[in-house]
This record gives C-alpha cells, structure tokens and sequence, in this order.
C-alpha cells in the first residue's frame, strides 16, 4: 500500500483525512471513535469562551446535495471541555480544537487555557452574530486574530476561512501574515430554504450555512487558489463524500482534507477514503506529494 502519512501545518499525520469541525465533536468519545475508524485528526466543535446554546429549532434542514444549518456555536465553552479532549487522544490521532471569539484577546485567552495539539481558529461561521464569518471576512481582524493566538499559543495554528467574500486568496494572505501554520477552507455557504406550504424560512435562525456535495466545486476553486497564492499548507474541506473528491482536492493543492457532511454515511468513510486514496496513488505510481497540486503544474 502507498504510504499516507504526511507532514501538514505542523502536525505528523498518519494520512491526510481528517474528521471537520462541529460534526460528531461535541465529545470527547465521538472524536475518539473517529480516530479509531481511522481520521488522521479530529476536529472538535468550536469552543467559546462561555457556554452557549445555539439558536433555537430546527437548527439543520436536508436540502439537494447538502445541508442547511444554523446551530448557532452550542457548545460547552473551552472550560468544560479539556476532560473531552483527553478523552479524544486517545484515540491515537492529534486533536485540532476549533475555536471562536468576538476579537483577539477572547481567542487569544482560549488558546491560553485550553490544551490540544493544534489550534483551528473559526473565523469563518457565517451564522453567529459577532463571531465567525463577521469577523473573517475583513482580512486586517484575520491577520490580528492570528498573530494574538500564535503568540499565546505553543502548538501550530490553522485558520478556517469563509467561502463568502469575493477574494479567498486575501484572506489566506492576512493569515500567513499572521504566522497562520496552515489555512483550512471553506466553511459553510451562507444559504437559506423556505417553507412554500407557510412561507416562512424553515431555519429557526432564517438563513445559515450550506455544506454537502453542492459546495465541493466552491470548495475546489478556493483551495486551488489558495494553494497558488500561498506558502503555507492548505486543508481542503468542502463537500467530501469519497476517495475521488479527496484526489481532485489534493490535486488542486490540499495537504489535507476535513470531512464533514458525509458523516451521515457513518464512520466506516475514513476508511472507505484512506483506501481508495492508497490504490489510486499506486495505480498512477505517485507519492502523495507528487500528487499535491499536480493540477495547478499542468499547462
Ligand atoms: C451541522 C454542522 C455543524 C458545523 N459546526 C461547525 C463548527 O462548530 N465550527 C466550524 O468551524 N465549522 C463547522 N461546520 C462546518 C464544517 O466543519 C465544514 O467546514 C463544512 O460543513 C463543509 O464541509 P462538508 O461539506 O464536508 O460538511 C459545521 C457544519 C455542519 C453541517
């Protein structure tokens, strides 16, 4: 079997797919489980300084080729949640804490309080007011955001970056100016559904963020830029539902990928992926490297 293993935004992996923020993160047991069925990291939900709830019901909607949510950042804030992340470990594979603020001191104050083996700072949520996407999307805040957490921080950071801006690229560049270990794009896309039998929006919170199979060509577009206009890796995540989708993110410069969505299908997908990504590169006898933005190189 070709070797998987890969060095990326600081962290020894033992291959390149790793489980996404916010799904099945919310315990520690879940993000072990994932490791076992053979994630090459685990992301957790994003923590926050205090304990929030979310928004209020129904908070995700099935739509064509994807999800709607609007969870609104539930989580138990990083104070409750240190006990989880040892829990993770044990899995055997490094856990990336996501975490969120409202400026760079709560950021940089949650880096300094919570222990994990990678920061994944979300700056990218387009669905919680004062947090996320509203403060990702100017890429001066991306670069001060950063550069506070890598100050407080002895472990590598990734930025996660939001879809919904007309330049990703200048965004990646105010994290890499902020000494970002590596970018992770996309988030979810600002989207909504409406109940035609009422006429209301069907999310509580009227609109949130699609992710799924519909957004995998945004996604592939972001990355491929990225991986152009930057030097730092780029974590590609956006849509991923099977060893293909992995190989044309890779292809279009990925170091790694982050599956989300396509946890629906149950945890046997990290290895579904791993050993179709195995067999491809030894059916085209190339290393992971040579294939990394092998499409980016073709003229
Ligand atoms: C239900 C749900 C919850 C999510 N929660 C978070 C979160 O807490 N933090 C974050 O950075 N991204 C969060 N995301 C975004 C995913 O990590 C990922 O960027 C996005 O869903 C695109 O990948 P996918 O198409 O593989 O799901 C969430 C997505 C979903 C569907």
């Amino acid at each position: 079997m070709s070797s998987l293993t890969v060095h990326a935004g600081g962290l020894d992996l033992q291959n390149p797919v790793l489980l996404a923020a916010g799904i099945l993160g919310t315990t520690g047991a879940s993000l072990r489980r994932a490791a076992l069925a053979g994630a090459g990291g685990v992301v957790t939900k994003s923590l926050g300084s205090v304990p929030r709830e979310g928004h209020h019901g129904p908070t995700v909607v099935a739509v064509e080729c994807g999800l709607l949510n609007a969870m609104g950042l539930p989580n138990p804030s990083y104070r409750n949640f240190q006990e989880e992340i040892e829990i993770a470990r044990k899995g055997g594979r490094p856990v990336i804490a996501s975490i969120f603020g409202s400026s760079a001191r709560e950021f940089s104050q949650i880096a300094r309080g919570l222990k994990a083996d990678a920061f994944e700072l979300n700056l990218s949520c387009p669905h919680a007011e004062k947090y996320g996407s509203e403060l990702g999307r100017y890429p001066e805040m991306v670069e001060s955001v950063t550069g506070a957490v890598k100050a407080a921080a002895d472990v590598p950071v990734w930025v996660k970056l939001t879809p919904n801006t007309a330049d990703i690229l200048e965004l990646g560049l105010a994290a890499q100016r902020g000494g970002a270990d590596a970018v992770v794009a996309i988030n979810t896309l600002k989207a909504m559904a409406i109940d035609i039998e009422t006429g209301y929006p069907i999310l509580g919170n009227r609109f949130g963020g699609l992710s799924g199979r519909a957004i995998k060509p945004v996604a592939v577009r972001c990355v491929y830029d990225l991986a152009a206009g930057l030097d730092i890796p780029v974590i590609g995540v956006g849509g991923i539902t099977s060893w293909e989708d992995t190989v044309e993110m890779i292809l279009a410069g990925a170091s790694a990928v982050q599956v989300g969505t396509a946890l629906q299908r149950g945890y046997g997908i990290f290895e579904e992926i791993t050993v179709g990504l195995a067999r491809y590169l030894e059916r085209k006898s190339l290393t992971l490297e040579e294939l990394r933005g092998l499409a980016g190189r073709r003229s």
